[in-house]
């Protein structure tokens, strides 16, 4: 049986698994699922507070009174963050990657609202992001503080736990909709979502295999830093996992021209997805993800996801993204 670590319970769960209506696929009858996990809380929405629900249970196993993390100027992620320090009590502090913008918006607006402190890294000296997050715990501690480093993304094996944890939920939802999905999919950055997921499938025996369109980086790096994670993990809480069983499933195509940046027909999905459902989507994340997954449904059997049917793509969150990019949709 599987024994969780300690969790704090943040997010509003379960979320909601519905099927797409109304959603136009080309040459293809498979229907879209969508888990809406961009309603795990109004602020602190998407995917990263079900991995934060256990990184700030062990900050407060540690007697943290703070948290560093990291991330893009817009990261969700670190909005995550801050937004639940706020709410836990916690100090904030985030090391961004980027010179300071003159105006905060979207994301990073949220968090100098939330009262977090924020550093900024430039993209040349973004590598030694660990040290200078070491020197900060050096700094906190010579104040009496302790503080927390949660890696990119809390993509780590104590953040892993989130979506080993939401397949036990997919279990229940496909279990009450009697719904066996051929495929699980998401967009993966920091590769947690994706590592926690496929394990995750595994241990519940989830049908469906579990892919992911990568928006940063490239496949070999996902099947790499995933396997790292699964296996200090399964170290870390003596979880009986096989190793030999970790396949990592990564389409590649759909990044564009790297994080962050999107191409017209990213946007004209989201449009679409927003006009056709009420579904919003995010340029950086699960716009790009979405547009990969239609991409390759209409590509029939010939694509990336034969045999598609019942897909199910978890609504990862980053609504707030969407704000900093707005001049990139047209509108006739
Ligand atoms: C909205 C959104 N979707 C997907 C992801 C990817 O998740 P992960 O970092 O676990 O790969 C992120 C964060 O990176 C995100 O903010």
């Amino acid at each position: 049986m599987l024994v969780y670590p300690e969790r704090l319970r943040l997010a509003n769960l379960p979320t909601p698994l519905e099927p797409l209506t109304r959603f136009p696929l080309n040459n293809s009858d498979a229907r879209i699922w969508v888990k809406h996990d961009e309603t795990t809380g109004t602020e602190f929405s998407g995917n990263k507070v079900r991995k934060l629900e256990f990184s700030f249970a062990e900050a407060k196993a540690q007697g943290c009174n703070t948290v560093i993390t990291c991330g893009g100027i817009q990261s969700n992620h670190c909005r995550a963050t801050a937004v639940l320090g706020a709410r836990l009590g916690l100090k904030v502090h985030l090391i961004l990657r980027g010179e300071k913008p003159e105006m905060a918006e979207g994301n990073l607006l949220m968090d100098y609202l939330a009262g977090a402190t924020i550093s900024y890294l430039p993209q040349r000296e973004w590598r030694t992001h660990p040290e200078f997050a070491g020197q900060l715990q050096q700094d906190y501690a010579s104040k009496g503080d302790k503080a927390l480093f949660i890696p990119i993304g809390a993509s780590d094996e104590i953040g892993l736990w989130g979506y080993v944890a939401a397949c036990e939920e997919l279990q229940q939802d496909f279990a009450r909709l009697d719904l066996q999905p051929d495929y699980i999919v998401c967009a993966t950055g920091s590769g947690g979502t994706q590592g926690g997921l496929t394990v995750g499938s595994q241990l519940f025996d989830l049908p469906g295999q579990v892919v992911a369109f990568n928006v940063s980086d490239d496949a070999e790096y996902f099947d790499t830093k995933i396997r790292e994670d699964v296996t200090l993990w399964k170290q870390r809480y003596n979880v009986d996992y096989k190793l030999d069983k970790l396949q990592v499933k990564t389409i590649e195509g759909y990044l564009g021209p790297g994080y962050g940046v999107a191409e017209p027909p990213v946007f004209e999905i989201i449009a679409k997805a927003a006009r056709t459902e009420g579904l919003f989507l995010d340029p950086v994340y699960t716009g790009k993800a979405f547009y990969g997954l239609v991409s390759e449904l209409e590509k029939g059997d010939a694509g990336a996801l034969p045999g598609a049917r019942n897909v199910v793509f978890i609504h990862t969150g980053g609504l707030f993204s969407v704000f900093p990019q707005q001049a990139n949709f047209r509108f006739d």
